[in-house]
């Protein structure tokens, strides 16, 4: 048997071409009531098996249009579509000669068994072939009625669909107001409160530094080579304190004030900071080399300490090596326009890169390279309130990327 299916789906015609095959028939294909035209034309089908609604020319027409040819108006022709408006489609359907108008969507062995029943009753009555084509005027007036109901009901439809989305974005965008200005009330606190730690710390802490500065200075005789070693240890413990205090009020106050928009040049700022490293240390020979034309929308300031800590950070690591090179240049991360500073530095084991962006992680010794460890932390505090993304990449000895994005 041959099958001529006709859909704008192609999903749906594979769907039943699959079926149909797999029992032996011969299928062919056509998207739409004009094609189906041709082919059914071309090919002289057993059986048609067609959707309704489908662009440039849809079933109804179709149908009509069929039984206006001798040879072809006999095809037993199957409406196969999810029906709107139900009943009135069905009449159509059957007023034009259809064998049947059966619901999509329906399991392909159900398919298949109803397609037989309704073949052999048709086969039984012999009432297909008689069956005088419908007038024009007659099929337009059904044909329209049927349309503006499919019309009205799709608009319906459309409109509650619309109705309810408008509502839910309504609803998400409130939430996100809400859970955004919750989240940003909670992060003040928290800036808040590790500022006044960080600053209320202070007067304690300058007391324990100038008594053991005291007890270093007028004791020191007193006390045995063992007592000494204590001391100063506490010494060092509370400058390395007061140092982490600095460093939180610095942190804080990277997060603090109002976020400026403006155009930056980063290659002219990345000079900048380069000089200012230079300056502080003559004797470092760096090959340092920043991209011309970078240019980013951000917090200039805010920018400017970004590259403090990234190309400090390159120098730092890089102080070992006999030539050393730092590198400042436009990329690309995921899509996005990026920027990346790469050195020959020390690098490190990757697999502690996420905890360096948290205060205090540090991979390398004091005494190898000092430092407190606050500095990816800001790049990625100011980089987040950029809307903007941090990374590090890094390997034993070869050097460390760092690329961000604003
Ligand atoms: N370019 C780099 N090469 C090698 N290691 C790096 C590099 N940048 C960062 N790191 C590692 O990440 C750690 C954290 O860096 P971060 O800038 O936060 O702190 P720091 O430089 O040690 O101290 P601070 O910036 O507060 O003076 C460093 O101690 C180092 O172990
Ligand atoms: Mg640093």
């Amino acid at each position: 048997m041959k099958v001529l299916v006709v859909d704008d789906s192609r999903n749906d015609r594979k769907v039943i071409r699959y079926n149909f095959e797999w029992h032996g028939c011969h299928v062919v294909e056509a998207a739409n009531g004009k094609q189906g035209l041709e082919v059914a034309a071309a090919e002289v089908p057993d059986l048609i098996i067609s959707d309704c609604l489908m662009p440039v020319m849809d079933g109804f027409r179709f149908l009509h249009e069929l039984k206006k040819f001798k040879e072809l108006n006999a095809i037993p022709f199957i409406f196969y579509s999810a029906i709107y408006t139900g009943s009135r489609e069905a009449e159509l359907a059957a007023a034009l000669g259809a064998t049947a108008f059966l619901e999509k969507p329906m399991r392909p062995d159900e398919l298949w068994d109803e397609v037989g029943r309704l073949l052999a009753a048709e086969l039984a009555s012999e009432r297909e072939a008689q069956a005088p084509p419908m007038h024009e005027e007659e099929f337009l007036r059904d044909y329209s009625q049927v349309v503006a109901t499919r019309l009205e009901e799709k608009v319906r439809e459309l409109t509650e669909e619309n109705e309810s989305l408008l509502r839910l974005n309504g609803e998400l965008e409130r939430r996100v107001v809400e859970r955004t200005s919750q989240l940003e009330s909670a992060n003040r606190d928290l800036e808040m409160f590790s500022y006044s730690v960080s600053h209320d710390l202070r007067a304690p802490l300058r007391h324990l530094e100038g008594f053991s500065q005291a007890l270093a200075e007028e004791y020191a005789a007193k006390l045995n080579t063992i007592g000494n070693d204590y001391l100063e240890r506490i010494r060092r413990s509370s400058r390395r304190m007061a140092d982490m205090l600095d460093a939180i009020l610095e942190l804080s106050r990277s997060v603090r004030g109002k976020l400026a928009r403006e155009d930056v040049d980063l290659s002219a700022l990345a000079r900048e900071v380069a000089g200012q490293l230079a300056r502080s240390q003559p004797e470092r020979k760096v090959d340092l080399r920043v991209a011309e034309g970078m240019a980013a929308r951000g917090d200039a300031r805010l920018l400017k300490v970004v590259l403090e800590h990234l190309v400090g950070n390159a120098w730092k690591f890089t102080q070992p090596q006999e030539h050393a090179v730092v590198e400042i240049f436009p990329t690309e991360w995921e899509g996005h326009s990026a920027f990346a500073v790469r050195d020959n530095g020390v690098g490190f084991d990757m697999a502690y890169a996420e905890k360096l962006f948290s205060p205090f992680q540090r991979m390398h010794g004091q005494d190898e390279f000092p430092g407190r460890g606050i500095g990816l932390a800001i790049v990625k505090r100011i980089v987040s309130r950029h809307g903007g993304k941090v990374k590090i990449e890094a390997e034993v000895g070869r050097g460390s990327t760092v690329t961000f994005t604003v």
